[in-house]
């Protein structure tokens, strides 16, 4: 966490209350001037509205009526459910999740046209409500093949899989829509862990059942992960050669099992036949 403080300017709010955490925040983010007295902002856990004082939060928590993200519920499975937000249909709450988003993310810039994004809000649900515990944003329309721009675990929820879960949906959904995808550049350190982490286990699992005859772009096919980030995935590995012009997968049955080991166990699944979702047109 210092690490991360040192690279910042000014960091405005240092913590925020949302739900039942208090959380420490790491970075800038640029709220609308009339914050920039306050050192804490208190979150309405479900809209996202952000007050100074805590007891304009409770004055506010006795007549919001809204229990979970605004959108379309499209997957629950057990106490995990995923919300799709139009940033257009919904702009007040794509900008507060932005703002919050910020504290947490250090090189992205913060979009103000939520206008064009789609917000995927993960969230563990009970009898008071659901309760967002991360979050990705994706474009409606990306030139680049972006399936996802921003992706955030809020602190007190970090380690535990959702990052990973969240990555493996949008993969989910670039599947759906039949096309391959690679997260928006740069990627922070943490970013690129789990990303790797996900791509190198996804990749490993099906290399170890075809027994590593197969090809990047079948592996593509299969997986909605853009070529350059197997080949990029695999060479870290060392399990690509060049020969004759060309890079060959050379997945040696022992030491795929020895990087499978490492890899460790994947976690949260996606159970993709409770996602029920069609593509943006
Ligand atoms: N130290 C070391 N490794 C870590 C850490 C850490 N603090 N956090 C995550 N990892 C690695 C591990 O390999 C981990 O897998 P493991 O636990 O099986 O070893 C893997 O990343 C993923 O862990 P998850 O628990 O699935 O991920 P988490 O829920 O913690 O979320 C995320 C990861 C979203 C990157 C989170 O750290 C976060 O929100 N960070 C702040 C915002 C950010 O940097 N987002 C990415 C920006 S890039 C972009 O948006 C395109
Ligand atoms: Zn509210």
């Amino acid at each position: 966490l210092r690490e991360h403080e040192e690279f910042t300017k000014v960091k405005n709010i240092a913590t925020i209350e949302l739900g039942r955490y208090e959380i420490e925040t790491w970075y800038f983010s640029p709220f609308p001037p009339e914050y920039n007295d306050s050192l804490n902002l208190y979150f309405c856990e479900f809209c996202l509205n952000f007050m100074k004082r805590k007891e304009q939060l409770q004055r506010h928590m006795k007549k919001c009526d809204l229990k979970h993200p605004p959108g379309d519920e499209i997957y629950r499975s057990g106490t995990l459910s995923m919300f799709e937000v139009d940033g257009k249909k919904n702009k007040v709450y794509g900008q507060n999740l932005c703002y919050l988003a910020k504290l947490f993310l250090d090189h992205k810039t913060l979009y103000y046209d939520v206008d064009l994004f789609l917000f995927y809000v993960l969230c563990e649900c009970d009898d008071r409500g659901c309760h967002m515990v991360g979050y990705f944003s994706k474009e409606k329309h990306s030139e680049e093949s972006y399936n996802l721009a921003c992706i955030l675990t809020l602190p007190p929820y970090q380690r535990k899989g959702y990052g990973k879960f969240l990555i493996a949906f949008s993969y989910e959904l670039s599947k759906k829509e039949g096309k391959v995808g690679t997260p928006e550049r740069p990627l922070s350190d943490l970013g690129l862990l789990s990303y790797r982490g996900y791509w190198t286990r996804v990749l490993l699992d099906i290399l170890k059942k075809h027994k590593g005859n197969i090809s990047i772009k079948e592996l593509s096919d299969m997986t909605a992960i853009k070529a350059e980030d197997i080949l990029a995935t695999l060479q870290a590995l060392e399990l690509i050669q060049y020969r004759k012009g060309q890079h060959v997968i050379c997945a040696d049955p022992k030491v795929l099992d020895r990087h499978l080991k490492a890899a460790g166990r994947g976690g949260l699944e996606v159970d993709v036949s409770k996602l029920i979702w069609t593509p943006y047109k």
